[in-house]
């Protein structure tokens, strides 16, 4: 009988050291590449409002917008003019002149410390960042002042704010000299966007070191309330800012477990399906089991509102969205939203590749496939406005 040669198997075992010379390898691979993938970004501008637009953020007619442009006294900008003499186009810090005046929506009152916002979701891509800066932009689209702060090392709020995480931001940018105890407040953070009125503390990779640095201050003083560092940090920021949105990385790490006890209000964004729905569960779960421990120490902690925003949402007939919607009803009643966003092609597309639905100023598709993502954007930031606004009245 013919005896088959065994061949030898390929060793695919791998050493620590042989990952260190992987890594090194990669390392010059990535500073050869790096000229080209950091070559520069156009610079991202705001958009411009017709005056179609602006009366519509104003609640007025646009016969009343241009009978207001007239009335010099009033001291609203007249925008520029267009063609037949009825048109005019506004800047967004125009635009949020007219509706500061006109709006009527309710200020924050005086002296009332501005309202911190959090999305949070363990599951990576449930829309977190694009519901953050989403709702941020349409808050200023009411006529607030809003801080957006991007806890996640993976930077994707700081890119959707214009800046190039991995060219424009250093560490000393981002919140860690705080939690390095070398500056007493986040206020050196703050930088200025491209959109009017919506400042950014941005972030950066080196912000994984501090899932190191706090447990560290932990070991040498058991006592600390290592969860109080951040809502410390922007104590002084909340009476210049009417909001300030954070975006966190989709783990429990040191910084969400801050970001999740500074903020007064929390969203969450749910993709209707179940993998996710199940994550959303042990979010849940995990957040309870860990603020037990905290609520001990600081039982007086309470969040205004906890809403759940149905997100991304297929309704094409095979989509499991239906079944999963009546599933997130049972579970979290009146926590869910009465609004959902649409899963769109438009935000998908590469023309919104580092912006959200508010960027757009020109849009090449069908007037309906823009509204209908962004009337959804719209009543939820109305919502989110009003629920806070109505804190503000009793306050
Ligand atoms: N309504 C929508 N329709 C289609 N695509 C969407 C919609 N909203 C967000 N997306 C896309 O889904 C992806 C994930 O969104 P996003 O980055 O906001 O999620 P995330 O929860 O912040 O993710 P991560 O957990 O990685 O931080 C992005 O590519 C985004 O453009
Ligand atoms: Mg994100």
């Amino acid at each position: 009988m013919p005896v088959t040669p065994i061949l030898p198997d390929i060793d695919r075992s791998v050493s620590i050291e042989q990952i260190s010379e992987i890594s090194d390898r990669l390392t010059t691979m990535m500073a050869e590449l790096r000229e080209q993938m950091l070559a520069p970004r156009p610079r991202k501008k705001s958009p411009v409002f017709g005056s179609g637009q602006v009366a519509l953020l104003c609640g007025i007619d646009r016969s009343r917008l241009n009978y207001l442009v007239g009335k010099e006294d009033i001291g609203l900008p007249p925008g520029v003019l267009h063609g037949n003499g009825r048109s005019r186009s506004f800047t967004l810090d125009e635009a949020q002149v007219w509706i500061r005046k006109l709006s009527g929506f309710p200020a924050r009152p005086a002296g009332t410390p501005g309202q911190i916002l959090i999305t949070a979701n363990f599951k990576g891509g449930s829309t977190k960042t694009t519901t953050a800066m989403s709702l941020a932009q349409g808050l200023t689209l009411r006529g607030r002042k809003v801080l957006v702060v991007d806890l996640d090392p993976q930077a994707s709020l700081t890119e959707l704010c214009g800046l190039y995480a991995e060219r424009d931001v250093e560490e000393e940018d981002t919140v860690m000299p705080y939690i390095y105890h070398d500056q007493k407040d986040l206020r050196y953070a703050v930088k200025p966007t491209y959109w009017a009125n919506l400042d950014v503390i941005p972030a950066n990779p080196s912000l994984f070191s501090a899932e190191f640095v706090i447990p560290s201050y932990i070991i040498n003083d058991p006592k600390l309330r290592f969860w109080e560092i951040l809502a410390n940090g922007l104590a002084s920021l909340r009476h210049e800012y009417d909001y300030i949105v954070i975006d966190t990385a989709p783990s429990l790490s040191y910084l969400t477990i801050n970001a999740l006890m500074a903020s007064n209000a929390m969203i969450m964004p749910l993709v209707p399906e179940s993998l996710d729905f199940i994550s959303s569960v042990q979010f849940w779960k995990l957040f309870s089991d860990l603020t037990q421990t905290f609520m001990k120490l600081d039982p007086g902690k309470r969040f205004d509102f906890i809403s759940v925003l149905l997100s991304k949402v297929d309704y094409g007939t095979t989509s499991s969205s239906r079944v999963v919607r009546a599933w997130a009803q049972r579970a979290y009643g009146d926590w869910l939203l009465p609004v959902e966003i649409p899963a769109s092609s438009v935000v998908g597309s590469e023309a919104l590749e580092f912006a959200t639905v508010y960027d757009i100023d020109s849009w090449e598709g069908s007037k309906k496939t823009l509204s209908r993502i962004k009337d959804p954007f719209d009543a939820f930031v109305k919502i989110i406005d009003e629920r806070t606004a109505q804190k503000w009245s009793r306050s």
